[in-house]
């Protein structure tokens, strides 16, 4: 195994935290370099279900070496409980595990203003998770945010919160909301702030030295394509960038140590929050909620369903230079038949093979479909490529060649071992 980057290919839950603990086994350091705790990555080892937030998934293997990269915005109060969850079950988070001092800090005023710019969006919402991500990277981008390594440093925290609550407690009033208490987040941060002291570092340095003793590293990328800042459904996106180029500002390892780029997707497509997602199918999603599939793992609620869509995925093969895809949760179309994937866009007449950038446009776009036929049979057990049936393989390959990338590895159920590799 090389440095890989794996990202989604779609609008983000596409069972990235499954393949991810799969390909930790062969990698010795694995990094989260965007996002923040409105990620939910689910992963089963040991017969027990974690849902990991901002540590990433190699924590739940020996020897493995964790990274909260640069890239990150931090919530140290859901970060200290995550340590402490992680630790009841019985799983160690002590030197395999590393947080950039330039991480920046998500603070209770950056979740109070994303509830209230949500309340006052009314039906034009984004349907945020709610974790005060868009706030945080707001003020990084602005250059007020607060670092980990103000964190480390009491008294040169404490002026600077101080400041930006009075700021923002004034914008919180002004909205209506309640004011929030600097005296007790001051002292619940600083208590966090003890907590993670011994995690914290430059992981920068950190990451060159592993780069230099040979070391593999996993990057694990949070949410999905179309949730990009840049390159994803504006606004209705989350607020960084989601795709392969993340990975190397969110880390600070160069686009050239990046060997190859795995896109995980799922055999149909989901989303969470609003925005236009063209394929939506309603008989679909009703069908995964019943099977017990497709709830958020972060906040629960339950996923928009629409088929698979090439145009999308194609679309993110070439932002992301995707040479490999793992096609994961084609178990969930066990009983479809026929199955639709979406291989155009028509809007206003025209045949699209690219999505429009402009949203509106996106959810005026009508999807072009071809129908394959369902294999109507359990592919939970199959453990080998050829014992899939007919029709399940020749839908994956037709997704590969619509896709344009080499199909590496499928999944048909949320175990470890439920894994076919190609
Ligand atoms: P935010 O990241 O909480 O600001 O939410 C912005 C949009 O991204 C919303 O539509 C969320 O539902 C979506 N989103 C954020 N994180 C995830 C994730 O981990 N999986 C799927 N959707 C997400």
């Amino acid at each position: 195994m090389a440095n890989t980057i794996l990202v989604g290919a779609q609008w983000g839950d596409e069972g990235k935290g499954k393949i991810i603990d799969v390909l930790t086994g062969n990698a010795d350091v694995v990094v989260r370099s965007q996002g923040g705790n409105n990620a939910g990555h689910t992963v089963i080892h040991g017969g027990k279900k974690f849902v990991l937030h901002l540590i990433p998934s190699g924590i739940l293997r020996a020897r493995k070496i964790c990274v909260i990269g640069n890239g990150v915005v931090i919530d140290p109060i859901a970060l200290v409980r995550e340590i402490d969850v992680l630790r009841g079950l019985g799983v160690k988070a002590g030197k395999n595990l590393l947080i950039s001092d330039c991480a920046h800090l998500v603070l209770p005023y950056h979740r109070a203003l994303d509830e209230q710019r949500e309340l006052r969006k009314g039906h034009v919402k984004i349907g945020t998770t709610k974790r005060g991500i868009g706030p945080a990277y707001g003020d990084k981008a602005a250059r007020t945010g607060l670092r980990i390594a103000d964190l480390m440093q009491p008294e040169l925290f404490s002026k600077k919160l101080n400041a930006k609550m009075r700021e923002n407690n004034s914008i919180l009033k002004a909205l209506g909301a309640k004011p929030i208490s600097f005296a007790k987040v001051n002292a619940d941060f600083l208590d966090a702030g003890e907590r993670l002291k011994p995690f914290v570092a430059n992981t920068v340095v950190y990451l060159h030295e592993a780069l230099k003793a040979g070391k593999e590293i996993l990057f694990e990328g949070a949410q999905g394509t179309f949730l990009d800042i840049d390159h994803g459904t504006y606004p209705y996106v989350t607020s960084s960038n989601t795709t392969a180029g993340g990975a190397c500002t969110g880390s600070g390892v160069p686009p050239h140590r990046m060997d190859r780029v795995l896109g995980v997707m799922k055999a149909y497509t989901t989303r969470v929050g609003e925005g236009s997602l063209p394929t939506e199918d309603a008989e679909l999603a009703d069908m995964l909620h019943e099977m017990g599939r497709e709830f958020g793992a972060t906040t629960g609620r339950a996923r928009r369903c629409g088929w698979f869509d090439a145009v999308a995925t194609h679309y993110a093969t070439m932002i992301n230079g995707i040479d490999e895809i793992a096609i994961t949760n084609l178990d969930g179309l066990d009983t479809v038949d026929p199955i639709k994937v979406c291989v155009g866009y028509k809007l206003d007449g025209k045949k699209l093979e690219v999505p429009p950038s402009d949203s509106a446009q996106l959810t005026r776009c009508e999807p072009v479909y071809e129908e394959l036929p369902g294999w109507k049979r359990s592919t939970e057990r199959v453990r080998k490529v050829s014992d899939l049936p007919k029709e399940a393989r020749d839908y994956v390959n037709k997704i590969a060649e619509w896709t344009g990338a080499r199909l590496t590895i499928i999944s048909v159920g949320p175990s470890r071992g439920q894994t076919l590799i190609l």
